[in-house]
């Protein structure tokens, strides 16, 4: 096993990453306020790992109570987040009982959020089960639901205490899920870190063969990624933007597709590849650059052309986006590849024009 640390001074927390954790309760006991333990999961995790995890904690005495939710980002609402509340009233949990996310990104972000309200804030604890939640969204405390006009909409920032990455879990993720995930570890050598960028160019094979060395590397090189920019800016007021290279257009084609069409990493690889087009409109970088993105992205199986979405409807639905300042739209772009910045350089037909040439032709 592998530790890391997010160094946020009374908000620090371990991410632990490795084989077994699951089986190894001892790991999160130290964590616990009190002997109960609310579990989130869902309806394709539960029957795979919630047994094994409730077990553990129940053989050392705790209480746990098990909430079980439907699969899928179209669940990702307010209707589905109040079954959680629901069984955290009808079943007494205090302010003091850990809820635990055990699931993908869908369910951390639920969790997260539930545990950022229930009675003003519970302690929670991210059970990361598929690789991009174990790389990106289980890590820095966003917490969100979507709403129907907007992807992540109504959230807060609120950290979890203990982040514990079972990469055993990883064995059952499905295949699109997998490269749905690599998206974001490709992020985060585009955006900040070329040499990491160059060893998924050099190992991109072993890791989409779920190599157990090369994916922990990758696991274990995306956290400190992320940890280092969370404990830099932590709510995001400038580096932390970075990290949602490729979100703007990405959450336009998750929300204008409707939600669970398209996956997240998906969208992202789409939306990175029309911010390498806007740089490279831009003067910022070249052809052979923008070319290499879509190399990498094509050989990790992911979508380098969006959905038949016209323009229009992704600059209504880019509108929202939570970078907007002062009703102007601020992108991450690439000064180079492995540097990415926050950008309003681009005009709205140069952004139009990006779109466009990532749009299938009809
Ligand atoms: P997901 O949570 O929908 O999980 C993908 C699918 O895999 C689901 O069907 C899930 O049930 C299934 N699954 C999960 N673990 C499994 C396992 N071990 N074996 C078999 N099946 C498994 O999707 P995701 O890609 O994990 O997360 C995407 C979500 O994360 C989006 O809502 C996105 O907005 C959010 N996100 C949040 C942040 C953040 O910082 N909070 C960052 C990136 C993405
Ligand atoms: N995934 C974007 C962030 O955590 O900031």
């Amino acid at each position: 096993m592998e530790t890391l640390n997010v160094a946020l001074d009374e908000r620090a927390y371990p991410i632990r990453i490795g084989r077994g954790l699951l089986d190894q309760c001892e790991l999160i006991l130290p964590y616990l306020r009190q002997k109960k333990v609310a579990i989130v999961s869902n309806t394709t995790v539960a029957p795979l790992y919630l047994g094994k995890l409730s077990a553990s904690l129940r053989d050392a005495g705790i209480d746990v109570i098990e909430i079980v939710l439907p699969d899928g980002e179209k669940y990702k609402d307010w209707q589905t987040l109040n079954l959680i509340f629901d069984t955290l009233l009808e079943r007494h949990c205090e302010r003091s009982t850990t809820l635990i996310a055990l699931g993908g990104g869908v369910v951390g972000d639920m969790t997260g959020f539930a545990a950022a309200c229930y009675q003003r804030g519970m302690p929670f604890i991210q059970v990361p089960t598929t690789l991009l939640s174990q790389v990106d969204s289980s890590v820095g405390g966003k917490t969100a639901i979507n709403h129907p006009r907007g992807k992540n909409m109504i959230g807060a920032f609120y950290q979890p205490k203990l982040v514990l990455a079972d990469t055993d879990t990883l064995n059952t993720l499905p295949d699109r899920e997998l490269r749905a995930g690599l998206a974001e570890v490709i992020k985060y050598g585009l955006i900040r870190d070329l040499p990491f960028l160059e060893w998924i160019e050099l190992n991109l094979e072993r890791v989409l063969a779920r190599e157990p060395d090369a994916l922990a590397y990758a696991i274990h090189r995306s956290c400190q990624n992320k940890a280092e920019v969370v404990v830099a800016d932590e709510h995001e007021n400038g580096e932390r933007a970075l990290l949602n290279l490729g979100h703007t257009f990405g959450h336009a084609i998750e929300t204008g597709m409707g939600y669970g069409e398209w996956l997240h990493g998906e969208a992202i690889a789409v939306g990175s590849m029309m911010a390498a087009e806007l740089s490279c409109q831009l003067g910022w970088i070249d052809r052979a650059a923008v070319d290499r993105v879509e190399k990498l992205f094509v050989r990790a199986g992911l979508p380098v052309v969006g959905p038949l979405l016209v323009v229009e409807r992704y600059v209504e639905l880019m509108q929202h986006d939570k970078k907007v300042q002062d009703g102007k739209l601020r992108l991450i772009l690439f000064r180079q590849i492995g540097q990415a910045v926050v950008s309003d350089a681009a005009s709205a037909s140069q952004i139009a024009h990006a779109i466009s040439v990532r749009s299938p032709h009809v």
